[in-house]
């Protein structure tokens, strides 16, 4: 008989009668042949993959593999053909986005969708749009500060001041995200993401067209955000360099297909991995 559920790493653990801990077969995340067509395009066929709580999960593949539409389908933009996908045990699909992310799944866009004429601190505060009871920036400022709605609002500004902290974003504070550079405005997208308070972050090719130093700053972040606040992230990339030094494992894919599932090192030698970069060698920068 089952006395209790607790939470162990990326298994939840079942105490039957007997007083043994036994294993369920519960991961923290997990899909499972997930496929979806577009006309007669195949852009996802049979993926399955399992992620443990606080692991950073990549999934590469060259440009057009599926990676995007795989995050769709996880956050109820797409509606697959076939599969299934858990979050600690609870079905995600059929749900809509915004039921997606109260599960506490937050993601990032390939291309930044930021408000340009809006400073980072609103645009962060747009993440928190799930928490809010009363209208975005109206509750201080509406009411009073002593009232609900602009106690409210102070809270998710010291969350939000929290998340500028944390991602070293003092300095642009207050200034419009249009005028900022590109490798700022992916940071204050990431900030946004986790205004959610998100136990899963998907994020779609972080480092896409930064530069490198950009980039560094960008692993660095993630990897913080592994370590400082817990969350278990599933990273997307077409850059194969960017992901070896952060991934835990990875999965490469290639036409909506899996090709293999390993170490970064492991992933990096498997022969039909080159063989789907062929022909992108500047891209991923292989000496051999
Ligand atoms: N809404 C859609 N309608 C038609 N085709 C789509 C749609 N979304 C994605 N695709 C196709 O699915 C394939 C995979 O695309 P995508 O997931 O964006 O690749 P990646 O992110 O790996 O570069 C591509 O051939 C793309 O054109
Ligand atoms: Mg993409």
């Amino acid at each position: 008989m089952i006395e209790a559920l607790s939470g162990e790493g990326s298994f939840v653990c079942l105490r039957i009668s007997t007083g043994r801990e036994v294993k369920s077969l519960m991961p923290f995340f997990k899909v499972e042949n997930l496929a979806i067509s577009f006309g007669g395009l195949r852009a996802l066929n049979d993926i399955s993959f399992e992620i443990a709580q606080g692991e950073i999960y990549a999934i590469i593949g060259p440009n057009g593999a599926g990676k995007t539409t795989l995050f769709n389908c996880i956050n109820g933009i797409y509606r697959p053909d076939r599969g299934k996908v858990w979050f600690k045990g609870e079905p995600v699909l059929g749900k809509k986005p915004d039921r997606v992310a109260r599960m506490g799944i937050a993601r990032t866009f390939q291309n930044i969708e930021l408000f340009n004429n809006m400073n980072t601190m609103d645009n962060i505060m747009l993440g928190r749009h799930l928490y809010l009871k009363t209208g975005l920036f109206h509750g201080a400022f509406m009411w009073g500060r002593r009232s609900f709605a602009g106690k409210e609002e102070i809270r998710h500004r010291r969350k939000v001041e929290e998340i500028i902290d944390l991602l070293d974003l003092h300095a642009v504070r207050d200034k419009f995200v249009g005028g900022l550079p590109y490798g700022t405005q992916k940071v204050i997208e990431l900030g946004r993401a986790l205004a959610l308070e998100p136990e899963l972050l998907l994020l779609d090719e972080p480092c896409a067209g930064m530069n490198s130093e950009e980039k560094q700053d960008m692993i660095f972040w993630i990897k913080d955000i592994q370590d400082e606040l817990g969350v278990t992230i599933l990273l997307i990339e077409h850059d194969m360099n960017m992901v070896m030094d952060i991934s835990d494992r990875i999965l490469a894919i290639n036409f909506g297909s899996p090709i293999t599932e390993g170490t970064p090192e492991d992933v990096r030698k498997h022969p039909d991995v080159l063989k789907a970069y062929l022909g992108e060698e500047e891209d991923i920068g292989y000496a051999a």
